[in-house]
């Protein structure tokens, strides 16, 4: 296993939308593993593949840090493959919200709350599943990663002209991250 570097905002390869992937895909399980060991390292609880450089439709959850939170999320570990949110319906809500391409940003951000999704696990068994709560919220985070969506995007004008400098500070690299990062604009 290895800790892959996660591509901060910047990166053109966050802003693809991904694809679907096949049981036959080259090196799947092993970036399977390599995303988990990747998201632990970060201390993340989500992590889609367009952020260690693959513009495929996969991304880990582990949300068990979150069980003291909400007791649902106790045994909620999963891999995510081919995902379609089908539906999503409810009262929008905020949550302060982070994402390991933005280190040290976090911002409250609107999602409704009930997700209706298609998906397939490791093994590409289909499951067709509801999801509410922070369940549906780290989902929807990292369903944005597999369109193309960032954090950012979900900011007003007013706040996104406020974070600008931080913005570009984390698109340049002047960032204390603790984990490995790739930083594609970064400053010389
Ligand atoms: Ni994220």
């Amino acid at each position: 296993m290895s800790i892959l570097p996660i591509l901060a905002y910047g990166d053109p390869v966050l802003r693809e939308k991904a694809r679907f992937i096949e049981p036959e895909h080259p090196g799947l399980p092993q970036l399977i593993e390599d995303m988990w060991e990747t998201m632990y390292k970060a201390q993340g609880v989500g992590l889609a593949a367009p952020q260690v450089g693959q513009a495929i439709r996969l991304f880990v959850i582990d949300a068990r840090p979150f069980a003291d939170e909400e007791p649902g999320l106790s045994e909620f570990k999963q891999v995510f493959i081919n995902p379609e949110i089908l539906e999503q319906s409810g009262q929008p809500w905020l949550f302060n919200e982070g994402c390991l391409s933005f280190p040290e940003l976090r911002e409250d951000i609107r999602r409704q709350p009930t997700i209706r999704m298609r998906y397939q696990d490791e093994h590409f068994e289909r499951f067709e599943e509801s999801f509410s709560g922070l369940k549906a919220r780290i989902i929807q985070h990292e369903y944005d990663h597999i369109e193309g969506i960032l954090m950012v995007d979900h900011f007003s004008p007013l706040k996104k002209r406020l974070l600008r400098k931080r913005l570009a500070n984390i698109m340049q690299g002047q960032v204390a991250a603790s984990y490995p990062m790739k930083f594609t604009s970064r400053k010389r």
